[in-house]
């Protein structure tokens, strides 16, 4: 059941995409060499409760953390920790909140110093096929065709698109019906429409698209160990427009000509 959203509904999910998109900016300002994954959780935790949101994923089926810490080979789900970001590493930090009952969701996968030009490439073409992926999304399409606009942006640059998990409809519940899968047919699976909410969240790989769960039943990592990146906004449509609720601009604002 796909629960569709009145226009003053996707104004309250509006709002905790802006508290959420701010969070990120000061997850920005924090991601460093030597700065830990516990450390970084704690500044969104702080942030998030001191502006009255719940921090949706923090004891979601036991889950441990405000964020997912995906650290380079980590596709998705990681455990905030004592690890000590190194340079060269990326960082995927995935975040839900939930403000005044309604949830939205975002990722973005940071640069740690410096990191080598064929990671940033891994990273810039994932956030672009998130683009794609927004730019398909429209009323009266299909979510076949974001999905294969999002598989074929990086299948065409030689990655490859994780199976496993999907973006989602997120409303009262961070993960409702319908799944939005990052590859498939166009003109295939449920019609685009008015009141629908949705994350997409392309999870890309620089090798093999074989992932494995570690045996914390949580941690997902690429099979071979190359790294991978993730990036997600929460949209809505709304009076036929596609509105991306989330927003990147703070961790621009955050990191400004390190910015990719
Ligand atoms: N954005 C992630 C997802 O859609 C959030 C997972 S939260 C967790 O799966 F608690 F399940 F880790
Ligand atoms: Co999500």
């Amino acid at each position: 059941m796909i629960y569709l959203k009145t226009p003053e509904e996707i104004e309250k999910i509006k709002e905790a995409a802006l508290l959420l998109s701010r969070t990120f900016g000061k997850i920005a300002e924090c991601v460093a060499p030597g700065v830990s994954t516990r450390q970084i959780d704690n500044v969104a935790h702080d942030y998030i409760q001191s502006n009255g949101a719940i921090p949706s994923c923090l004891g979601y089926n036991g889950f441990p953390g405000v964020c997912c810490m995906e650290v380079n080979e980590v596709v998705v789900h990681g455990f905030p920790s004592g690890y000590l970001l190194r340079e060269g590493d990326i960082i995927g930090v995935d975040c839900v909140l939930e403000l005044d009952g309604w949830n939205a969701d975002m990722c973005y996968t940071f640069a740690v110093g410096d990191v080598s030009d064929e990671v940033m490439s891994l990273c810039r073409t994932t956030k672009e096929s998130l683009m794609a992926g927004i730019a398909a999304c429209r009323a009266g399409h299909r979510l076949g065709d974001i999905s294969n606009a999002v598989q074929t942006y990086c299948e065409k640059r030689g990655y490859s698109v994780v199976r496993e998990m999907c973006g989602h409809g997120i409303g009262k519940k961070m993960h409702e019906e319908p799944e939005v899968p990052n590859y498939g047919r166009r003109g295939t699976g449920p019609v685009v429409r008015n009141g629908m909410v949705i994350a997409i969240e392309p999870m890309i790989n620089m090798g093999s698209r074989n992932v494995v769960i570690e045996r914390d039943g949580w941690t997902c990592r690429t099979r071979d160990r190359r790294p991978s990146a993730h990036y997600e906004h929460t949209v809505a449509i709304v009076d036929g427009e596609t509105r991306v609720l989330t927003t990147f601009d703070y961790i621009e604002e955050a990191l400004g000509d390190r910015f990719i």
